[in-house]
């Protein structure tokens, strides 16, 4: 069950890199990590507007492309937003949801990111379900209530229609600080998630849905967080925006 569990490592650019540096990277990304290609899943998340041409320059290389979010209609009047379908149009499988920056900069709520969501998975794209707490909610004990309130839309959804998710945990007072979650203290949220859906889904869903973990990630954290039993790959920021910085963040982690 566990080895289906294949290691997962995605670079989330958010609103950074122009069309050259986005062209800069591929080359030494590639070939720091070519060794090591079989062994894990690399994707790569620029702004929207590069997509295209990302997909087209990581062509027959082991790299892949992730979206950063995706609306919840096909089409219509929704100015701004980026229709599932559209993604998949143009070749991009990928699609990072609820990540924290669309939750509390951006004010998506919990009916928001499940509608994108449901709107992803309809369109047979992979997505990457982001979760994570507050430093509040952490010093109040909610961490797990919090989290419960964020995964509650997956029940509705079905065990069929979401085989293809990825969960990434992500504890907001760890994304962009330089301050990681320890991995004991990641290990205990993923471990929790996993048996959410467990009991929530099935054994069998929760056995073989990876889940990632973000915050801080860098080359020195990588193969510490990877060697815990429920880290199932990671969801880099700020240390992603270097080709070898990344590169090494998914060496080391492999080798865990
Ligand atoms: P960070 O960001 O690695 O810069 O903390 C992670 C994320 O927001 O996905």
């Amino acid at each position: 069950m566990v080895d289906l569990r294949t290691p997962l490592f995605i670079a989330n650019w958010k609103m950074n890199k122009v069309g050259r540096e986005v062209q800069a990277f591929v080359g030494p990304f590639c070939e720091a990590t070519q060794r090591q290609s079989s062994r894990g899943e690399m994707v790569l998340a620029p702004v929207a507007v590069y997509l295209s041409d990302l997909t087209k320059m990581t062509q027959g290389t082991h790299v892949q492309v992730a979206a950063q979010n995706c609306g919840a209609a096909k089409s219509g009047a929704f100015t701004g937003e980026i229709s599932p379908v559209m993604l998949k149009d143009l070749g991009v499988r990928w699609v990072i949801l609820g990540h924290s920056e669309r939750r509390h900069v951006f004010k998506e709520d919990n009916a928001l990111v499940n509608a994108r969501l449901k709107a992803a998975l309809e369109e047979g794209l992979t997505p990457v379900f982001c979760v994570g707490e507050k430093l509040e909610e952490r010093k109040a004990n909610r961490t797990f209530s919090v989290i419960e309130g964020q995964l509650a839309g997956l029940k509705d959804l079905g065990e069929a229609i979401l085989k293809p998710l990825v969960i990434a945990y992500e504890p907001v007072w760890a994304i962009g600080t330089g301050e990681n979650a320890t991995p004991d203290q990641a290990q205990e949220v993923h471990a929790f998630i996993r048996q959410w859906l467990s009991k929530n889904i099935s054994s069998t869903f929760a056995n073989r849905t990876r889940i990632l973990y973000g915050g801080s990630v860098k080359a020195e954290n990588s193969a510490q967080l990877m060697s815990m039993e429920d880290v199932d790959g990671l969801l880099v920021g700020g240390a992603s925006l270097d080709p070898l910085s990344f590169g090494e963040i998914v060496n080391r982690g492999l080798k865990s």
